[in-house]
């Protein structure tokens, strides 16, 4: 009797042992989770965080517009938690992107205070009042969709939730969008929210680009928007199209041709 409970006492410290070095090998998700939570208790000095976005102005550009093609997100005006969360999983290995990844280590971006830096800049620059949009061909479709699949969580007007850190959608590029969704219903994308990949099990393709079209023609509070034509003034000597992205949609019709088809990549 008495060596049985001091084995089962063994058998429970073993177990106890082997739970703490699980503990120790953090998963990816973990270890974003730990850097989100050390990065949150520091105050962000935008100043040297505009110092620091130099580097990303090259993908995401001065502006923080990224392409209308949708290679690179706009990721201005994004909640400053959202951004935060992804480049703490960016690095963490919980989200995998060839061209983002090496600009997300410390090497290159710095500790926890510079993502917190970087966030608060990149999240207070105006966003783009030309983002990429669908073919608007199904819009109170998409309405409907989202209202009921998408409101609870990313917000009546696409605001997302700076304490969820659900990202804002409203007035992302199209293509970019439907790329992300195609990643996370896949589970391309290792961060994605389980919750969400529920409720986007049923989409087909139609519905999708409904939601999506719809999503990206939400519009941003006025005073989150530039006016036409701003550029960065942070950034006075930046060398404009040297990689040829494009910031804004070619030039066409207010409205265009109605096509099933989303817009081809360039
Ligand atoms: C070499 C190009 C490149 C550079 C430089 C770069 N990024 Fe990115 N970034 C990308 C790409 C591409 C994506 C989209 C990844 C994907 O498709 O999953 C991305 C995605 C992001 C996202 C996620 C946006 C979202 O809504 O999901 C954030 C935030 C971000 N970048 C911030 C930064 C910051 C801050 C810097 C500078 C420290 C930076 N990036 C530098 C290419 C780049
Ligand atoms: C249960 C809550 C929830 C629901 C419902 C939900 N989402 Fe999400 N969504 C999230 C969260 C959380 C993320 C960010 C996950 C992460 O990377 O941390 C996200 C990410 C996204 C992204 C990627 C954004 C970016 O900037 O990278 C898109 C696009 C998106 N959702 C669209 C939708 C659409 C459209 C619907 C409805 C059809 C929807 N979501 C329903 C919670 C939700």
């Amino acid at each position: 009797m008495k060596t049985t409970r001091r084995l089962f006492a063994l058998l429970l410290a073993g177990g106890c042992a082997l739970t703490a070095a699980g503990a120790m090998a953090a998963t990816p998700a973990e270890v974003a989770q730990a850097e989100y939570d050390e990065v949150m208790q520091k105050t962000p000095d935008v100043d040297n965080g505009r110092r620091a976005y130099l580097t990303c102005a090259v993908c995401h550009l001065p502006e923080g517009w990224g392409s209308v093609d949708g290679t690179y997100p706009q990721i201005a005006g994004q909640l400053r938690t959202v951004i935060i969360k992804q480049l703490a999983d960016f690095r963490a290995g919980n989200r995998d992107n060839p061209l983002m990844y090496p600009f997300s280590v410390p090497g290159i971006l710095g500790g926890p205070q510079e993502i917190a830096d970087v966030a608060a800049y990149v999240a207070q620059l105006p966003m783009t009042p030309h983002n990429a949009l669908g073919p608007g061909t199904a819009l109170e479709r998409g309405k409907q969709l989202y209202e009921e699949n998408c409101l609870d969580c990313h917000g009546a007007d696409g605001r997302g939730d700076v304490a969820e850190h659900i990202p804002a959608v409203a007035a992302q590029h199209y293509p970019y969008l439907m790329r992300q969704f195609d990643m996370i219903r896949s589970g391309q994308r290792k961060n994605a929210d389980s919750e969400m990949v529920k409720q986007i099990e049923g989409f087909g393709p139609a519905e999708q680009s409904a939601v999506l079209d719809y999503t990206a023609r939400l519009r941003p509070p006025a005073e989150k928007l530039a006016v036409d034509g701003w550029t960065n003034p942070d950034f006075p000597h930046y060398v404009r199209d040297a990689l040829g992205i494009r910031a804004r949609p070619p030039a066409m019709p207010r409205t265009p041709t109605p096509s099933a088809e989303p817009p081809p990549a360039e």
